[in-house]
């Protein structure tokens, strides 16, 4: 352990999703809904599910495993392990204690963090702070959501939006100047009632009574939402940038939350970005919550789009109301 301030990046990624995919036309046989208005509204044409008995913490273990291997760490390199989630396997233990033992993570310390789909850059933000202050070297950092553990399947202004999966990232210490350059974090309370699941905590423990009234379901005023969505979006990436003196012009690579492409594209325009600076998963994958961005940082990272270098803003909405954005200078 060290008392220096340290700049801190991304070192190595993961991701993995359910194999079980479920295309528009799948809905169309369960719901009242067709392809074209999923896509015309979301930008959504399929998304992947677990199946029976799969949870957050098999897919943030392979997530995890593959972070790892791009990083070149073993687990007892790993001294701290956060998930992002509001879909871990159960209330305690935590999804990322979980996780420590199916890696085998022994020298870790593990807790989750619950910021809706926002919750993995809060967590980037969160190791960022623990390597500058010395506290840690090696922090696996995890976004992991099961939404069709959570989604009402008879609600089809929902359940065509969400999908599972989960991606990770190995934070450590970097160069000066580089990896995690700026935060803006933030968070409206007072829009908590736009989206909820009412019971299921202690407010309103399970019973029968909130089983038959739907209640540990997900609600969401989606007009609102989309409204706040994108003006916070354009706002607290523009906050992110200001913070490390840089501007949209500056952007190499921009991975926005994976909720819906009207969104999207809302808020890179507000940017001034041209299309190709923008990453794009939302038709494969739908709204895979705190996974979303870094399965998409994962998916760029691999394909080759980010190089080391380049100005990469992530920006994510959710719950809460919560946002979160984040400008890195990409180190691997
Ligand atoms: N298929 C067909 N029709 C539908 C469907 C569907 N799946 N869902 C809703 N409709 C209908 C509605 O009933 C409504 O009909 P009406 O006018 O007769 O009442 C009509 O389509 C239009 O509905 P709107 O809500 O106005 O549609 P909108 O253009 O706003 O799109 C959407 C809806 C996609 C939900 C949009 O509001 C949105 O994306 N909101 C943000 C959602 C989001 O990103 N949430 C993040 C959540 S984070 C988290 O949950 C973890």
């Amino acid at each position: 352990m060290s008392n220096s301030i340290r700049q801190a990046g991304i070192i190595g990624t993961g991701s993995a999703v359910p194999g079980r995919v479920v295309t528009n036309a799948d809905l169309e046989k369960i719901i009242d809904t067709t392809d074209e208005w999923i896509k015309s509204r979301s930008g959504i044409s399929e998304r992947r599910l677990v199946s029976e008995g799969e949870a957050a913490s098999d897919l943030a273990t392979t997530a995890a495993k593959a972070a790892l291997a791009s990083a070149g760490l073993s687990p007892e390199d790993i001294d701290l392990i956060i998930v992002a989630t509001f879909t871990g396997d159960m209330p305690i233990p935590s999804t990322s204690c979980i996780v420590q033992n199916n890696i085998g993570a022994s020298r870790a310390a593990a807790f989750d963090l619950q910021a809706g789909c926002s919750g993995f850059v809060y967590s980037l933000s969160v190791a960022s702070s623990m390597v500058a202050s010395g506290a840690y070297d090696k922090i696996l950092v995890i976004g992991a959501d099961v939404l069709s553990s959570m989604t009402n399947w008879d609600d089809r202004a929902t359940c065509v939006l969400f999908g599972d999966g989960s991606g990770a990232a190995v934070v450590a210490p970097v160069g000066e100047g580089e990896g995690m350059l700026s935060f803006c974090l933030g968070a409206d309370g007072s829009g908590g009632d736009l989206l909820t699941i009412k019971a299921g905590g202690s407010r309103l423990p399970p019973s029968m009574e909130t089983v038959q009234n739907k209640q540990h379901y997900i609600e969401m005023s989606g007009r609102e939402v989309f409204k706040f969505a994108v003006r916070i979006m354009g706002d607290a990436a523009m906050e992110a940038l200001e913070k490390c003196g840089l501007s949209p012009a500056d952007v190499d690579l921009f991975i926005p939350h994976q909720a819906n492409i009207r969104i999207i594209e809302a808020a890179a325009r507000r940017l001034e970005l041209p299309e190709e600076k923008v990453f794009l998963n939302v038709q494969k994958y739908g709204n895979t919550s705190a996974a979303s961005i870094p399965i998409a940082i994962d998916e760029a990272y691999r394909s080759g789009l980010l190089k080391k270098g380049d100005v990469v803003v992530v920006v994510g909405f959710g719950a809460g109301l919560t946002w979160a954005a984040a400008t890195l200078k990409w180190v691997i």
